[in-house]
């Protein structure tokens, strides 16, 4: 059994992994709650290894978002009527939720967004147009997803600032050495991933926070990938903004969060105009809603939101701890097999890995890898994963990309293991 300080260890991103051995893990029952796994494709037993993009939802929050349709379906806050009231309750409620998963300060700090890629975007609205002016500078990383470097190139272009990037070396981890030399008075943001959705590397995120805070910068942290794997306590790790999509963490799409801190909320232009988000308008002035509303312009996904609590309900009933040593078993299960396969070579190796193996054929294209994959029903991602700056730095076009997530199996690992092998077969 593996001990909790190595659990919490893992489980805040400064660790080593930890070593493989067998975690107390029901995972036929927890499987069970998972109705899109008992498909079979092409006559094959579906093996969904491709949670990193999108997880599967379980059915309890497919229940709530169903009872909310059923049941509670009206918009929000601004009715006196029956519906209304309860459908404002459940959707303040899933606020809530979200408040004590990341332990927030306040539900106010917590505003509900589509996804991590809109988080980003209004933190580079409301907070990028109003502070990084011509000549500032924003880091980011190498091994960032599209999402958290486009937005900051459109600032850059629009405004005139510079973008700067911590370097990665080749087992896929930050240089941290760098990233110090690149912080200076013209700093106005570092923006960094949190774990990489293309290497699965976890980042020291806690002391490259107090690192950019020595230097008064602000930090944002795109955890898209770091809320599903890791116990993200946002007052701990004294983050600006943490940002996250639902459906990366078993609920519905259209859901997502951006935390941030009220000090810097507060002083942030609104990203949309619109309903909800107003105290006063006339047509020679609007006054702004205060927190979270400020930011939630328009009818928000009601449904997709309540699933998002329903979902962290569900993550605290089933025990993270245990699901985090179990994902971290089959990752290092996972690794061994893959990469013993002659002619299979892992691409990112960091010490610190969350349940990704990226890994590329000597000779055959990713997305055929891919391709014959799904014949045998196994579902992996193929591609650069909105990641291009990585697939560069490390040489390769693409990459295979398989993912877990706690319902996985050391058996489906094994099926991905030998049509990794029969690929090699029929391409020899
Ligand atoms: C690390 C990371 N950042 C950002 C995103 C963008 O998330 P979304 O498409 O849900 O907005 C992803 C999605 O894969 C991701 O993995």
């Amino acid at each position: 059994m593996i001990a909790t300080e190595e659990i919490l260890a893992a489980e805040s991103g400064n660790s080593t992994p930890l070593p493989p051995t067998n975690v107390a893990w029901d995972v036929e029952r927890i499987r069970r709650d998972f109705p899109v796994l008992t498909q079979t494709v092409n006559d094959k037993p579906l093996v969904y290894l491709d949670s990193a993009a999108s997880s599967q939802v379980p059915q309890v929050v497919i229940d709530r978002g169903s009872r909310y349709l059923r049941e509670e379906h009206s918009n929000i806050h601004r009715g006196v009527h029956y519906l209304s009231q309860r459908a404002t309750t459940a959707y303040e409620g899933a606020r809530e939720k979200v408040k004590r998963f990341i332990n927030a300060r306040d539900a106010k700090e917590c505003i509900f967004v589509r996804g991590c890629t809109e988080g980003i975007n209004l933190v580079m609205h409301g907070y990028g147009r109003k502070f990084i002016g011509e000549g500032d500078e924003i880091i980011i990383s190498a091994m960032e997803h599209h999402a958290n470097i486009v937005p900051w190139q459109m600032l850059c272009e629009e405004k005139g600032a510079v973008l700067r990037v911590i370097p990665m070396n080749d087992a896929g981890e930050l240089v941290q050495d760098e990233y110090e030399v690149l912080l200076n008075e013209r700093t106005k943001l570092v923006a960094v991933t949190h774990i990489s959705n293309a290497l699965g590397t976890i980042n020291p995120i806690k002391e490259m926070i107090q690192t950019a805070h020595k230097h008064g910068v602000p930090v944002l942290v795109d955890g898209a990938q770091g809320i599903v794997h890791l116990t993200v306590d946002v007052q701990d790790l004294d983050c600006d903004f943490y940002v996250f999509s639902g459906h990366k963490m078993f609920a519905p799409t259209g859901s997502g969060v951006i935390y941030g801190k009220a000090e810097w909320l507060e002083k942030m232009n609104p990203f949309q105009g619109g309903g909800d988000m107003i105290r006063s308008v006339t047509f020679e002035k609007t006054t702004y809603a205060g927190l979270p509303n400020k930011f939630e312009a328009g009818t928000p996904a009601i449904a997709s939101q309540i699933g998002l609590g329903a979902a962290i309900d569900y993550l605290s009933s089933i025990g993270r701890e245990q699901a985090v040593a179990y994902e971290t078993e089959l990752l290092l299960y996972a690794t061994e097999k893959l990469s013993a396969i002659e002619g299979v070579r892992l691409i990112g190796t960091a010490k610190d890995k969350a349940s990704v193996v990226s890994f590329i054929i000597e000779g055959v294209h990713p997305h055929d890898i891919g391709t014959i994959l799904d014949q045998d029903g196994i579902a992996i991602r193929a591609g650069h994963h909105c990641a291009q700056p990585v697939m560069k730095r490390l040489n390769v076009p693409a990459t295979a990309r398989a993912s877990f997530a706690f319902y996985n199996t050391k058996a489906e690992v094994d099926a991905l293991v030998r049509a990794v092998e029969k690929v090699i077969e029929v391409f020899s």
